[in-house]
Order: C-alpha cells, then structure tokens, then sequence
C-alpha cells in the first residue's frame, strides 16, 4: 500500500500533474491518468506498445480516481482506417467493459464490446489508441439512450463512434484516460522472383497509391477487419 502511494507520487513528479493524459488535439481531453497494462507492460500517455503484446485485452486499475459510481472503459482507434492517408472510421471502437460501482479495477469488468486487438496495416505508420475511464452516474452501467440495443458483435457497428453523443446521453463524465501507440512491423511482402527488392528491410515502407489504389486499400482493411475471429461472435 506504501509502495502504491509513492510509486504513484514519483509518477506524478515526473509526468506532472497537468500532462494531457489524452493525445494532443483530442477532445475530451483530461489530466487525470489511470492504470492500464498490457501485460506487464504499462501505457504511458502515448507510448508505442508492441503489436504482439495487444492481441489481449489490457487490464486496468483506477484505484486512484475516486468515485463511487459505476463505470465504463472505451478503447479506441483515433487512426482508423490508415492514419493519415485516411481517417475515416476513426474513432474505431475496439473495446468497452463496464465495472460495477466500488469496484476499481479490471478484475470485475464486463464487456459490453468484446475486445478487438488492433490492426493497424502495414505502411501506414502507428495508429494512437485512446482509453477512457468514463463516470456513470448511477450504481449501474447501462448503455445510454440511443445505444441500448448496440451489441457491438460487427466491426460496422464500430466504426465512427459516437463519442460526444455516448458521454451526453449517459451523462457521463471523463474520469481518466491513457493512450498508446502500435504499429505493424512486418515487412512488406518481398516479391522473389520480381526485378527489385528494397536494399533494407522496411518496418513502415510509404505506399504511394493513387485514389482508386487508396480505396482498394481501405476496402481491404474493413474486409481484413470483418474477417478478425475477434469479430466472430
Ligand atoms: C500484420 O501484418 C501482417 C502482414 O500483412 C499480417 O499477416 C498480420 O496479420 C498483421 N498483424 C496484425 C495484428 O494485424
Ligand atoms: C431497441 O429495441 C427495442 C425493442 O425491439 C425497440 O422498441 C427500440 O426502439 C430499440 N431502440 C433503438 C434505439 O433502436
Ligand atoms: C512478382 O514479380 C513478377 C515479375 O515481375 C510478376 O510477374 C509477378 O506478378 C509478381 N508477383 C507478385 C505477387 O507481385
Ligand atoms: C531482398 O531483401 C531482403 C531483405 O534485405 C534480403 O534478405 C533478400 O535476400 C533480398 N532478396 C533478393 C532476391 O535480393
């Protein structure tokens, strides 16, 4: 418990207390920070997480953002579906668990969107995943008004989610949030019997498609994304 206390007292030494915990530009943004690991491995307002440690759902502790209302975790992707060259499924709702009220952790969390790791396509740089901690007014979570019968088992049903719309109709309140980034490292397929081959091997080689090579691409990636097991349900 002591060493909770100071852990989190040296954390805030050097992060400091009025640190976006949201990446820049995004709204809503909040200094309040929580928990969340993937893994043994902590997300630290916009650190770059390895691909392969995301495939599992993160876990999370709020212990610290007193409250004694029930509460719920958005996980989504603010790059989706192929960063700059296209945002237009962005925000990417990968996950949403709700936790009971006095519970503060991950331990007790339901999902109400199962989780869905992400998949950021090669060549298009990280994508940023946010995670909120939002309040729920009352002793127990319920999808908002406008929202009650999402089941959120397709990845259409999660493209463009509605933030502002979610957090107002719940009346919701931003507890906390953290951030990361990942990206997809696996080097473009080499063709072998073809005349060229890249001299090095590139992590994040810079596709130049033309408008038509841009909308096959972004059809590939939502036909990749319906074809997740994740979004089997
Ligand atoms: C990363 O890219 C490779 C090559 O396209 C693909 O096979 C793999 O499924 C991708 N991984 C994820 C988690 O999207
Ligand atoms: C949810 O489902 C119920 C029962 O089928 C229906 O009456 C209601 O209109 C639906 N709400 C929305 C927002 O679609
Ligand atoms: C590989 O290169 C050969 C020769 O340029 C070409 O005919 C073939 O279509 C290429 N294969 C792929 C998968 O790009
Ligand atoms: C292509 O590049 C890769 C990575 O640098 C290398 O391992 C491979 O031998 C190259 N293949 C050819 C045919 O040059």
């Amino acid at each position: 418990m002591k060493l909770a206390v100071l852990s989190t007292v040296a954390s805030l030494a050097i992060v400091g207390p009025t640190m976006a915990q949201t990446p820049p530009g995004f709204s809503p943004a909040t200094t309040k920070t929580f928990t969340v690991k993937f893994g043994n491995t902590a997300v630290t307002a916009g650190n770059a997480i390895k691909l392969e440690d995301t495939a599992v759902a993160p876990s999370f502790d709020f212990g610290d953002v007193s409250s004694s209302s029930a509460h719920v975790v958005a996980m989504l992707d603010l790059d989706a579906p192929m960063g700059d060259a296209d945002r237009s499924y962005s925000p990417l709702l990968h996950w949403m668990a709700s936790i009971p009220s006095g519970d503060k952790s991950s331990a007790t969390a339901k999902d109400v969107a199962p989780y869905a790791g992400p998949q950021p396509p090669v060549g298009y740089g990280p994508h940023r995943y946010v995670l909120l901690l939002l309040a729920d007014p009352s002793a127990e979570f319920h999808l908002p008004s406008g929202f009650e019968n999402q089941t959120y088992a397709d990845v259409t049903s999660r493209l463009l989610f509605p933030l502002e719309k979610f957090i107002a109709a719940g009346n919701f309140q931003v507890a906390a949030a953290n951030w990361f980034t990942t990206e997809n490292t696996t080097a473009t397929p080499t063709n072998s019997t073809g005349p060229s081959n890249s001299s090095s091997p590139s992590t994040s080689a810079p596709v130049t498609a033309g408008a038509s090579g841009l909308q096959a691409a972004v059809a590939g990636v939502l036909l990749a994304l319906m074809s997740l097991q994740i979004f089997h349900l």
